[in-house]
């Protein structure tokens, strides 16, 4: 059992995903039964327990668009400015909705140019124009593709090429999503604005999200406006605190406070000032790698911890600053102690499989956040490059020089302006071609099922319950009892397989 390897073990020893192997049980449903929704904190619930980390190679809007259309989320990394990283926030929030409740609109003294512009940051292809240039304005038209596709100088406002209000189909306040759907199959229109009596906007629908909606039934969503959820990172200075409030306007739903160490007094009194500043948001403390530390950020008010500590494919922590813990080991040991509390833990770094995530969900993680496994995805920011001929994409440790030297030292360094030198805990590299996440993550997603399914398990749930009763079975792959002898030198020679 899980206890024996990690809690009556004479040795000490820490485990890596590496070391342990989960026994077969008896399968007694098909794969696709089984189950593996879980919490990623105390109230957020994923459909698919995949989280993609907050590093600058790996989570910028269209990561964490697709991570949440998947059923899984994306962390916005922090390696740029407050602003832009609470309008990549906004632009999550903005993709999907049954219901856009807050469409970007235009003034009537909007130019061509500023539209292009808008598109281009935006990835939208049209806005309802209103006047005040607000939501809740008069609507006086709409701008599409085709509206502006012929006009040339860039100074034409929009008043001069949008389809004005009168050639608009409208629905009224009070419409069903239904309803919606079938005015806009009727009418062949793209975009469907809603308006109350008094011709003032207060909603827009899309035909291409309906579309969405349809093919991905497994999607994070909020309850109540339907949009994709979306997570941010933060660091712990007090100019975080601002950062916070911005992500917190843009509609983050759960704020990750970025740390390679998170117990620390910078870390609580964040965590504390996140929890009364925005109660709306959830936030994830960490990282952790024992009880004791998650103790200290649970009571601070957590809702969930992130475990590891210098075992990410890009990291150097462990040899670089001797500190740290073998992942496994960290994972049971923090799942264990914070499960006392209802809180749930998203194993972090140094996955690279779909069997590593199927350890670390039957050691007690709800979600495992990845670096690597996702870093060489089409969604992932970046070119793709030819090296060797093989297709790559860059991918860089947040502590990496190139990274701190762009701002991601906040992770690693907690008083820059006392630090002039920089030591770095992580390096640069690339990772090969993994194609678009919309068949990556099915991907994932099936190993996972198959794995836990030979294990006899039908859920994440269950596979809790097995833990901590004592009827999972694990075994360590490397022969322990060997190890042992020989560091008590009852055996000089250790066999191949278990040096
Ligand atoms: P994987 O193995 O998924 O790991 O690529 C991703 C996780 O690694 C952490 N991370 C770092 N750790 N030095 C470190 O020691 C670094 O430069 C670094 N950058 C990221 C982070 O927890 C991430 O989620």
């Amino acid at each position: 059992t899980a206890e024996k390897i990690f809690v009556n073990n004479p040795s000490c020893m820490g485990m890596t995903y590496d070391d342990l192997i989960v026994m077969p049980g008896h399968i007694a449903f098909p794969v696709g039964d089984v189950d593996i929704s879980s919490n990623l904190t105390r109230n957020i619930r994923l459909q698919v327990p995949f989280v993609s980390s907050p590093m600058d190679t790996v989570t910028e809007h269209q990561m964490a668009i697709t991570m949440a259309l998947q059923g899984g989320i994306g962390i916005i990394h922090s390696n740029m400015t407050a602003e832009e990283q609470a309008q990549e926030v906004l632009k999550v929030k903005k993709f999907k909705n049954g219901f856009i409740l807050d469409p970007m609109c235009l003034s009537p003294d909007t130019t061509l140019g500023e539209v292009l512009k808008r598109k281009a940051d935006l990835n939208f292809s049209s806005f309802p124009v209103t006047d005040t240039g607000k939501m809740g304005g008069r609507l006086i038209g709409i701008i599409s593709n085709r509206d502006s596709a012929f006009i040339e100088d860039p100074n034409v406002k929009v008043t001069e090429f949008m389809t004005a209000r009168d050639s608009l189909v409208v629905a009224k306040d009070g419409v069903s999503l239904e309803e919606a759907n079938q005015i806009l199959k009727e009418s062949k229109k793209g975009k469907l604005p809603v308006v109350n009596d008094n011709d003032e906007l207060v909603a827009l629908i899309a035909r291409t999200d309906l579309q969405k909606n349809k093919d991905n039934p497994r999607a994070s969503k909020d309850s109540h406006n339907k949009q994709l959820l979306c997570g941010a990172a933060i660091g712990t200075r007090p100019d975080d605190k601002k950062r916070a409030q911005l992500l917190a306007d843009a509609g983050v739903n759960v704020i990750v406070v970025d740390s390679s160490q998170g117990d620390s007094i910078y870390q609580i009194e964040m965590i504390k000032h996140l929890k009364a500043a925005h109660p709306q948001v959830d936030v994830i403390g960490g990282n952790v790698v024992t009880p004791s530390q998650a103790h200290h950020l649970i009571e601070a008010g957590a809702d969930g911890l992130r475990v590891g500590m210098g075992i990410g494919s890009i990291c150097t922590t462990q040899e670089v600053c001797a500190v740290g813990r073998a992942q496994a080991s960290a994972v049971y040991h923090v799942a264990k102690y914070a499960r006392k509390f209802g809180i749930p833990i998203t194993a972090d770094g140094g996955i690279q499989s779909t069997g590593h995530i199927t350890k670390a969900l039957c050691l007690g993680a709800g979600c495992v956040m990845m670096g690597s496994m996702l870093a060489g995805t089409d969604e992932a920011p970046g070119e793709y490059f030819y090296q060797d001929g093989v297709r790559l994409k860059r991918y860089r440790g947040m502590g990496s020089i190139e990274a701190m030297n762009a701002g991601g030292e906040k992770r690693y360094v907690w008083d820059t302006a006392q630090s002039h030198v920089k030591v770095a805990q992580g390096v640069s590299g690339a990772v090969t071609d993994k194609g678009t996440l919309r068949r990556y993550i099915p991907y994932l997603m099936q190993g996972v099922r198959h794995g836990l399914q030979d294990a006899g398990i039908p859920s994440v749930e269950a596979s809790r319950d097995r833990l901590y009763n004592g009827t999972l079975s694990i075994k360590t792959t490397t022969p322990l009892s060997y190890i042992l002898q020989a560091a008590m030198g009852q055996c000089s020679t250790l066999p191949s397989e278990g040096r």
